[in-house]
């Protein structure tokens, strides 16, 4: 039988979302009912995940201070604070 898996608090935006010890923090907000956290630099297009294997560069997020981490490649930690991202993202294009 399958032991249930850790739980703890991140914050999203301000919000306490809770997460699942092993969950990516794209995974986090995907459960959390968020589909987009970051809008293009020229068209202020909503974006989230899309390749889901750190390629495109769209899951862009603002993880602890440091800004556009790839929120499919970072696992969610106790205490995290994630926020969303506006504007540019990455510095080298529209993405
Ligand atoms: S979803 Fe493509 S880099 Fe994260």
């Amino acid at each position: 039988m399958a032991e249930p898996r850790a739980r703890f608090a991140v914050t999203v935006d301000g919000d306490e979302v809770t997460v699942s010890a092993g969950q990516t923090i794209a995974a986090a907000l995907i459960a959390s009912g968020r589909a987009a956290w970051r809008t293009t630099r020229l068209d202020h297009r909503p974006r989230g995940v899309f390749c889901g294997i750190g390629v495109c560069f769209d899951c862009l997020v603002t993880l602890n201070g440091q800004r556009s981490v790839r929120a499919c490649l970072v696992t969610a930690r106790p205490g995290d604070e994630i926020r969303s991202e506006g504007g540019p993202g990455r510095t080298d294009g529209d993405g």
